[in-house]
């Protein structure tokens, strides 16, 4: 209980008060009564409140005793309630238990007619189904049927048109196809011609031999009547014989000479027509050095790069450019003439030793070559080979030709196949065009000699020129191949608008397809550039640009062990034993050994055998 109420709840403070006033009242009455009755007023009063506590017991203990009753009455209804509550649960679990009796013969009535009807859904249903897969058959077949007439529609458009294309292409064909023909003809009727011609040879050759058995035998008859004469008249007979053959022989030979050249240039163009044909755009180089790149080499452009050069040193090299090609994987990408070519615009190069840095390099076999053929006439020569060597033209792509990869390693075999020594090459992987390539060229700088032979673009050439031009030394070669190629157009291009007319180099000769420049000495090419030179008509050749210098250095070479080496760079050094120089013949047969050794079935050239003293 809140005795706070009591104060704060008007009605329980009224009565508060009232039970307070009551009390008062009752202590009052009780003093009163005790000083009426003399009996302590205090007694009195316990006596009045205990009976008062005794009425409130009672007055509990009555109602307590009817609650009681009350509550015990409830109960007794309770309990036949509950009676009565049990009675209607056991009727009603009765009734239950029968309706689960009879709901279970219901449901097991409702599972047969189930099965009996899924049984009767699953035959519908496969019924069904192969009507649906008759009808979706039938549907395809048709659909296909319709995509097959469309496309079949489509193909017969397609192939009329590859028709149209394939007749116009016949045409072409047929028309190319009788101009090759036409071309063959003429090869055989050129090969009938030199037969006819060897044929009359034959027999001017034999005539010449009846007419000089003749005299022979004129001769003889005279022999008893005077033995002088007869032998006078004998050797007048032979020299007479002798000339009129050699007339003959030379005619024939030049004719034959004339005919070859035209012929070598006829299956020349015969092959680029087939690669055109074929469509392949790759040419089968030749491996023949021509009448025309003899004449140049042994005369006019010879002298002007001021060497002296032989038949007999043409054969060789035509034969040593097939040994390389033979011993080595892959292939020379360039003719045996622009091979040769390349070697001869070297060895124009004064000094004792070599630096050639070559940009494009394949399988190496035109820098092999190039090794080759010029160690005899160095101290040493060393290459510096620039090449992305990744496939080909760095595109993971194999050589169309031989179906090869080019690679670094391939490279490396090749030259040491070559039995070039690891000191004498430089490989320099990357794109000329590449600032860190360049930069690792730039190291090996300045060179005698540099090739261009890489990107064959406008822009390629044009790079490599403006990049590489600068580091080929005063009076160095530089080389650019595929001049003049029909296959590359812009190379010739190139050359012609910018190179021809660079004040810093002058133009000595284009030999096949290699268009040969020379650096001009330190001083005349500033001179000319600031001039605005062009290259001059009439080149002349490095020694009689540099006549002290020669002087001098052969003054020294007089000294030098290997001067004789140095002074055979300028004529043969492949010719005869007779003419062979002690040095040369030892630096010719270190290089030329392991070559011949390695050509299984491939004879000796009877010119190195002879410069092998063999
Ligand atoms: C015609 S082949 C070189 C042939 C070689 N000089 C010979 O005589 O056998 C051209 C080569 O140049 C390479 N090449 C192409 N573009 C180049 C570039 N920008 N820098 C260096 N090499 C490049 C190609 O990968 C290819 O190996």
């Amino acid at each position: 209980m809140d005795f706070g109420e009591l104060f704060t709840d008007p009605s329980k403070r009224k009565r508060l008060l009232s039970a307070f006033l009551a009390v008062l009242l009752l202590a009052v009455v009780c003093a009163a009564v005790g000083v009426v009755s003399e009996i302590p007023a205090l007694t009195i009063f316990s006596i009045v409140l205990v009976a008062g506590a005794l009425g409130v017991i009672g007055k509990f203990l009555v109602t307590l005793a009817v609650h009681l009753a009350g509550t015990s009455s409830r109960l007794i209804k309770l309990n036949d309630r509950y009676d009565d509550t049990e009675k209607w649960l056991e009727q009603f679990d009765r009734g239950t238990r029968a309706t689960f009796t009879s709901l279970g013969k219901a449901q097991a009535e409702l599972r047969r007619s189930l099965e009996e009807a899924s049984s009767d859904i699953g035959q519908v249903k496969e019924e069904l189904g192969s009507e649906i897969q008759t009808v979706a058959r039938e549907s395809a077949t048709r659909e296909s049927l319709d995509a097959f007439v469309k496309s079949s529609e489509a193909e017969v458009g397609d192939l009329e048109k590859s028709f149209g294309v394939v007749r116009e292409s016949n045409g072409k064909l047929s028309k190319r196809i009788d101009e090759v023909g036409g071309r063959a003809k003429d090869i055989e009727r050129s090969l009938d011609h030199i037969r006819e011609e060897a044929e009359r040879v034959q027999a001017a050759i034999d005539a010449a031999k009846e007419e000089y058995e003749t005299r022979l035998s004129q001769a003889k008859n005279a022999l008893g009547k005077d033995i002088k004469e007869q032998d006078r008249l004998r050797r007048l007979a032979v020299h007479a014989t002798k000339v009129e053959l050699e007339t003959k022989i030379d005619e024939v030979d030049a004719a034959s000479k004339s005919e070859a050249a035209k012929l070598s240039k006829k299956m020349d163009s015969t092959s680029s027509l087939a690669s055109r044909l074929r469509g392949d755009g790759y040419v089968q180089f030749n491996r023949l050095l021509g009448g025309k790149f003899a004449s140049d080499v042994t005369g006019e452009v010879g002298n002007r790069l001021g060497l002296s050069i032989e038949h007999s040193e043409l054969r060789y090299l035509e034969r040593k450019v097939q040994q390389v090609e033979a011993i080595c994987e892959g292939r020379l990408a360039t003719t045996a003439e622009d091979a040769v070519a390349r070697v001869f615009a070297a060895r124009s190069c004064e000094g004792d030793s070599l630096r050639i840095l070559e940009i494009g390099v394949l399988f190496g076999l035109g820098s092999g070559f190039m090794h080759t053929a010029l160690a005899p006439f160095y101290d040493s020569v060393k290459l510096h080979l620039l090449d992305p060597f990744d496939g080909y033209y760095g595109s993971d792509h194999l050589d169309p030709l031989t179906g090869q990869k080019v690679t670094r390693a391939a490279v490396e075999r090749n030259l040491r196949r070559l039995a070039i020594d690891w000191n004498d090459f430089e490989i320099i992987e990357g794109f000329s065009t590449d600032d860190g390539v360049q930069k690792k060229a730039k190291q090996g700088a300045p060179y005698d000699v540099v090739v261009i032979d890489g990107d064959h673009t406008y822009d390629g050439v044009r790079e490599d020129f403006e990049r590489y031009a600068e580091y080929v030394k005063p009076s160095g070669m530089l080389i650019v191949d595929d001049y003049g190629s029909e296959d590359w157009p812009e190379v010739t291009k190139y050359v012609d608008e910018t190179i021809a007319s660079d004040g810093r180099f002058e133009q000595v000769a284009v030999l096949s397809r290699t268009a040969i420049f020379r650096r001009k000495a330190v001083g005349t090419g500033k001179a000319a550039t600031a001039a605005g030179g062009k290259a001059s008509p009439e080149p002349t050749p490095a020694k009689a640009k540099t006549p002290s210098k020669k002087a001098t250095k052969k003054a020294k070479a007089a000294k030098k062990p290997s001067a004789k080496k140095k002074a055979a760079k300028k004529s043969t050094a492949y010719t005869s034993s007779k003419k062979a120089t002690p040095s040369r013949k030892k630096a010719t047969s270190k290089r030329v050994k392991p070559l011949a050794e390695e050509i299984a079935g491939v004879g000796e050239d009877s010119e190195v055998a002879a410069e092998r003293g063999g």
